[in-house]
Protein backbone atom coordinates (compact mmCIF):
# COMPACT_ATOMS: atom_id res chain seq x y z
CA UNK A 1 0.00 0.00 0.00
CA UNK A 2 1.01 3.61 -0.91
CA UNK A 3 2.76 4.80 2.77
CA UNK A 4 0.60 7.76 3.55
CA UNK A 5 -1.80 6.13 3.09
CA UNK A 6 -0.80 4.00 6.18
CA UNK A 7 0.69 7.04 8.20
CA UNK A 8 -1.79 9.63 7.23
CA UNK A 9 -3.90 10.12 10.64
CA UNK A 10 -6.61 12.73 11.93
CA UNK A 11 -4.23 15.52 13.90
CA UNK A 12 -5.39 17.58 16.78
CA UNK A 13 -2.41 19.25 18.36
CA UNK A 14 -0.25 21.28 16.00
CA UNK A 15 3.01 23.24 16.56
CA UNK A 16 3.03 27.20 16.01
CA UNK A 17 5.38 26.22 12.96
CA UNK A 18 4.05 27.51 9.54
CA UNK A 19 3.85 25.61 6.51
CA UNK A 20 5.46 27.60 3.37
CA UNK A 21 3.82 29.20 0.57
CA UNK A 22 5.03 26.24 -1.66
CA UNK A 23 4.54 23.65 0.10
CA UNK A 24 0.31 24.96 0.65
CA UNK A 25 0.12 25.42 -3.37
CA UNK A 26 1.94 21.50 -3.72
CA UNK A 27 -0.90 20.70 -1.24
CA UNK A 28 -3.68 22.38 -3.34
CA UNK A 29 -2.03 21.21 -6.62
CA UNK A 30 -2.43 17.72 -5.56
CA UNK A 31 -6.05 18.29 -4.48
CA UNK A 32 -6.38 19.58 -7.99
CA UNK A 33 -5.18 16.48 -9.69
CA UNK A 34 -8.09 14.37 -8.38
CA UNK A 35 -10.58 12.75 -10.69
CA UNK A 36 -13.95 14.36 -11.08
CA UNK A 37 -17.23 13.77 -12.64
CA UNK A 38 -17.36 14.46 -15.98
CA UNK A 39 -14.15 16.54 -15.24
CA UNK A 40 -16.17 19.58 -14.18
CA UNK A 41 -13.47 20.10 -11.47
CA UNK A 42 -16.11 21.99 -9.07
CA UNK A 43 -13.59 22.35 -6.46
CA UNK A 44 -12.36 25.86 -4.87
CA UNK A 45 -10.41 26.48 -2.27
CA UNK A 46 -10.24 29.32 0.62
CA UNK A 47 -6.84 29.51 2.31
CA UNK A 48 -7.28 31.04 5.90
CA UNK A 49 -4.43 31.97 7.98
CA UNK A 50 -3.42 35.08 10.49
CA UNK A 51 -6.11 37.72 11.19
CA UNK A 52 -7.79 36.42 8.73
CA UNK A 53 -8.23 32.96 10.68
CA UNK A 54 -8.72 34.48 13.92
CA UNK A 55 -11.55 36.39 12.23
CA UNK A 56 -13.04 33.54 11.03
CA UNK A 57 -12.98 31.66 14.50
CA UNK A 58 -15.00 33.95 15.89
CA UNK A 59 -17.55 33.87 13.40
CA UNK A 60 -17.49 30.09 14.14
CA UNK A 61 -18.05 30.24 17.94
CA UNK A 62 -20.62 32.69 17.44
CA UNK A 63 -22.38 30.21 14.78
CA UNK A 64 -22.24 26.97 17.61
CA UNK A 65 -23.88 29.49 19.81
CA UNK A 66 -26.57 30.20 17.52
CA UNK A 67 -27.01 26.46 16.86
CA UNK A 68 -27.20 25.70 20.32
CA UNK A 69 -29.34 28.51 22.03
CA UNK A 70 -31.69 29.12 18.85
CA UNK A 71 -32.84 28.66 15.14
CA UNK A 72 -30.28 24.91 14.69
CA UNK A 73 -29.75 24.00 11.38
CA UNK A 74 -29.13 20.80 12.77
CA UNK A 75 -31.74 20.47 15.74
CA UNK A 76 -30.87 16.21 15.78
CA UNK A 77 -27.33 16.76 16.28
CA UNK A 78 -27.63 18.74 19.59
CA UNK A 79 -25.19 16.07 21.34
CA UNK A 80 -21.89 16.71 18.58
CA UNK A 81 -22.16 20.18 19.73
CA UNK A 82 -19.36 19.78 22.43
CA UNK A 83 -17.06 18.31 19.54
CA UNK A 84 -17.74 20.92 17.08
CA UNK A 85 -16.77 23.25 19.72
CA UNK A 86 -13.64 21.50 20.60
CA UNK A 87 -12.68 21.18 16.88
CA UNK A 88 -12.96 25.30 16.70
CA UNK A 89 -10.32 25.12 19.27
CA UNK A 90 -7.92 22.57 17.35
CA UNK A 91 -8.48 24.75 14.32
CA UNK A 92 -7.35 27.63 16.82
CA UNK A 93 -3.90 25.73 16.81
CA UNK A 94 -3.38 24.81 13.01
CA UNK A 95 -1.51 27.35 11.27
CA UNK A 96 -3.37 26.72 7.93
CA UNK A 97 -7.07 26.32 7.14
CA UNK A 98 -8.02 25.89 4.14
CA UNK A 99 -12.31 25.84 3.03
CA UNK A 100 -12.82 23.67 0.27
CA UNK A 101 -16.12 24.83 -1.78
CA UNK A 102 -18.31 22.82 -4.36
CA UNK A 103 -18.52 25.78 -6.95
CA UNK A 104 -21.80 23.90 -8.83
CA UNK A 105 -23.54 23.51 -5.16
CA UNK A 106 -26.93 24.72 -4.63
CA UNK A 107 -27.60 25.85 -1.09
CA UNK A 108 -28.28 23.13 0.87
CA UNK A 109 -31.71 24.23 2.21
CA UNK A 110 -32.89 23.94 -1.50
CA UNK A 111 -35.06 20.91 -3.09
CA UNK A 112 -33.22 18.98 -5.37
CA UNK A 113 -34.73 17.01 -8.33
CA UNK A 114 -33.45 12.93 -8.06
CA UNK A 115 -31.20 14.39 -11.21
CA UNK A 116 -29.86 17.58 -9.44
CA UNK A 117 -29.34 15.47 -6.49
CA UNK A 118 -27.23 12.89 -8.93
CA UNK A 119 -24.61 15.61 -9.73
CA UNK A 120 -24.48 17.13 -6.45
CA UNK A 121 -23.41 13.63 -4.96
CA UNK A 122 -21.21 13.26 -7.97
CA UNK A 123 -19.81 16.70 -7.75
CA UNK A 124 -19.12 16.24 -4.05
CA UNK A 125 -17.37 12.45 -4.71
CA UNK A 126 -15.14 14.41 -6.55
CA UNK A 127 -14.33 17.24 -3.83
CA UNK A 128 -13.84 14.68 -1.71
CA UNK A 129 -11.14 12.75 -3.95
CA UNK A 130 -9.75 16.75 -4.00
CA UNK A 131 -9.13 16.61 -0.26
CA UNK A 132 -8.03 12.97 0.40
CA UNK A 133 -5.49 13.92 -2.33
CA UNK A 134 -4.25 17.14 -0.12
CA UNK A 135 -4.44 15.03 3.26
CA UNK A 136 -2.07 12.40 1.46
CA UNK A 137 0.02 15.32 0.03
CA UNK A 138 0.65 16.80 3.39
CA UNK A 139 1.45 13.32 4.84
CA UNK A 140 3.93 12.80 2.26
CA UNK A 141 5.27 16.54 3.49
CA UNK A 142 5.64 15.74 7.32
CA UNK A 143 2.00 18.25 7.58
CA UNK A 144 -0.41 16.83 9.51
CA UNK A 145 -4.48 17.62 8.66
CA UNK A 146 -7.81 17.47 10.23
CA UNK A 147 -10.88 17.16 7.77
CA UNK A 148 -13.53 18.96 9.05
CA UNK A 149 -16.98 18.70 8.77
CA UNK A 150 -18.02 20.36 12.11
CA UNK A 151 -18.41 23.43 9.98
CA UNK A 152 -21.73 22.78 9.37
CA UNK A 153 -22.66 24.10 13.28
CA UNK A 154 -22.00 27.43 12.17
CA UNK A 155 -22.91 26.75 8.64
CA UNK A 156 -24.36 30.17 7.28
CA UNK A 157 -21.93 32.20 9.66
CA UNK A 158 -19.20 31.00 7.81
CA UNK A 159 -20.83 31.11 4.12
CA UNK A 160 -21.21 34.82 5.39
CA UNK A 161 -17.58 35.33 6.16
CA UNK A 162 -16.24 33.55 3.59
CA UNK A 163 -18.37 35.86 1.01
CA UNK A 164 -18.02 33.37 -2.15
CA UNK A 165 -20.06 31.64 -4.74
CA UNK A 166 -20.42 27.88 -4.06
CA UNK A 167 -21.52 25.52 -1.81
CA UNK A 168 -19.60 24.84 1.42
CA UNK A 169 -18.35 20.89 1.87
CA UNK A 170 -15.72 21.19 4.43
CA UNK A 171 -12.71 22.25 6.05
CA UNK A 172 -8.85 21.05 6.57
CA UNK A 173 -7.00 22.02 8.81
CA UNK A 174 -2.95 21.70 8.15
CA UNK A 175 -0.08 21.77 10.42
CA UNK A 176 2.88 20.17 11.60
CA UNK A 177 2.33 17.45 14.05
CA UNK A 178 1.93 17.93 17.92
CA UNK A 179 0.85 14.15 18.30
CA UNK A 180 2.08 10.70 16.80
CA UNK A 181 -1.40 8.53 17.28
CA UNK A 182 -1.58 5.08 16.54
CA UNK A 183 -4.07 4.28 14.16
CA UNK A 184 -7.35 4.57 14.88
CA UNK A 185 -9.65 1.17 14.96
CA UNK A 186 -10.87 0.45 11.37
CA UNK A 187 -13.84 -2.49 10.61
CA UNK A 188 -12.93 -5.92 9.66
CA UNK A 189 -12.94 -6.65 6.30
CA UNK A 190 -14.73 -9.84 6.20
CA UNK A 191 -17.92 -7.96 7.67
CA UNK A 192 -18.02 -4.77 4.88
CA UNK A 193 -16.21 -7.03 1.86
CA UNK A 194 -18.23 -9.11 -0.31
CA UNK A 195 -17.04 -10.72 -3.66
CA UNK A 196 -18.94 -12.15 -6.00
CA UNK A 197 -18.16 -14.47 -8.54
C1 LIG B 1 -16.00 13.89 6.12
C2 LIG B 1 -15.20 13.93 7.41
C3 LIG B 1 -15.52 14.87 8.36
C4 LIG B 1 -14.78 14.94 9.56
N1 LIG B 1 -15.05 15.94 10.45
C5 LIG B 1 -14.32 16.05 11.58
C6 LIG B 1 -14.52 17.14 12.46
O1 LIG B 1 -15.32 18.04 12.21
N2 LIG B 1 -13.77 17.18 13.61
C7 LIG B 1 -12.85 16.22 13.90
O2 LIG B 1 -12.19 16.30 14.95
N3 LIG B 1 -12.61 15.19 13.05
C8 LIG B 1 -13.31 15.08 11.90
N4 LIG B 1 -13.05 14.07 11.01
C9 LIG B 1 -11.97 13.10 11.30
C10 LIG B 1 -12.51 11.73 11.69
O3 LIG B 1 -12.96 11.75 13.02
C11 LIG B 1 -11.37 10.69 11.50
O4 LIG B 1 -11.02 10.63 10.14
C12 LIG B 1 -11.75 9.28 11.96
O5 LIG B 1 -12.01 9.26 13.34
C13 LIG B 1 -10.63 8.25 11.66
O6 LIG B 1 -9.39 8.66 12.19
P1 LIG B 1 -8.11 8.87 11.25
O7 LIG B 1 -8.43 9.98 10.29
O8 LIG B 1 -6.97 9.21 12.17
O9 LIG B 1 -7.88 7.58 10.52
C14 LIG B 1 -13.76 14.00 9.80
C15 LIG B 1 -13.43 13.06 8.82
C16 LIG B 1 -14.14 13.04 7.63
C17 LIG B 1 -13.74 12.07 6.55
Amino acid sequence: MIPEICNRRSIRKFLGMPISEEDMTDIIQSGMKAPSSKNRQPWKYILVQGNAKEEMLKVFRRGIEREENESALLPESKQHIAAAKHTVDIMAEAPVIVFVLNTLGKNILEELTPEEHVYEICNIQSISASIQNMLLTATEKGIGSLWICDIYFAYSELCQWLDSDGQLIAAVAFGYPDEFPKERPRKRMEDILEWRR
